[in-house]
């Protein structure tokens, strides 16, 4: 029998919504089930989309232009894409992405205001057609979300003013309408609840790749 290609899982959300917790339970879910797969994230994933990362997110006297952040996290995605994503999923293995392109769109395109067309000219590029199978977006008021980041080191991304994560909640919002591959969880629930609503929307992704040759 021809081995089936793996799924690719994003996980999105604003800062503060509590993506690392729920990585851990997709990890639980996915243990259970005896199906192999690899945690990584973005920006990073290799040692050198890591390095791009780290450029990215140092907190630093120079004016960071919107259009280097966004060539920065594409630079690191083609890496990652290349020498992580791709050879996963051929092998089969599961791909649990904290964060992918639509934090792009969001943080880059509604957040910093860059013409949408413009990250979807580099999404073509990078990506020739790959998205996630499924993207879950975890959403959350911002002024919750800033109460749980209180006692969190900020690293230059999180230093941002409310509004900005405004931005991002509604680019969040307004790309889950765009197709199937989105389901809004809400955040703001209990962790249980998040997990139990996590595990609706994982085990229909299961049982979809078990089913379909
Ligand atoms: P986090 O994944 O640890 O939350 O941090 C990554 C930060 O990078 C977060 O503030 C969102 C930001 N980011 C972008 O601005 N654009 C992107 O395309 C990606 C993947 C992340």
């Amino acid at each position: 029998m021809p081995q089936r290609i793996g799924r690719f899982i994003s996980l999105e959300g604003s800062e503060g919504v509590g993506k690392t917790t729920n990585i851990g339970v997709i990890s639980q879910l996915l243990e259970a089930r005896d199906i192999p797969f690899v945690c990584t994230r973005e920006p990073g994933g290799t040692p050198l989309a890591e390095s791009l990362r780290d450029a990215m997110l140092t907190q630093r006297a120079e004016r960071v232009d919107a259009l280097t952040e966004l060539l920065l996290v594409f630079a690191a995605r083609m890496q990652h894409l290349e020498n992580l994503i791709k050879p996963a999923l051929a092998r089969g293995e599961w791909v649990i992405c904290d964060r992918f392109t639509d934090a792009s769109y969001a943080y880059q395109g509604y957040g910093r205001g860059l013409a949408l067309e413009r990250i979807a000219l580099l999404e073509e590029w990078v990506q020739d057609g790959l998205q996630p199978d499924l993207t879950l977006i975890l959403d959350l008021d911002p002024t919750l979300a800033e109460q749980r980041m209180r006692a969190r080191a900020k690293d230059r991304m999180e230093s941002e003013q409310l509004e900005f994560y405004q931005r991002v909640r509604s680019g969040y919002l307004a790309r889950a309408v765009t197709s199937e591959r989105y389901k809004v969880i809400d955040a703001g629930q209990t962790m249980d609840a998040v997990a139990a609503a996590i595990e609706v929307q994982l085990t229909a992704c299961i049982s979809d790749w078990q089913t379909r040759p």
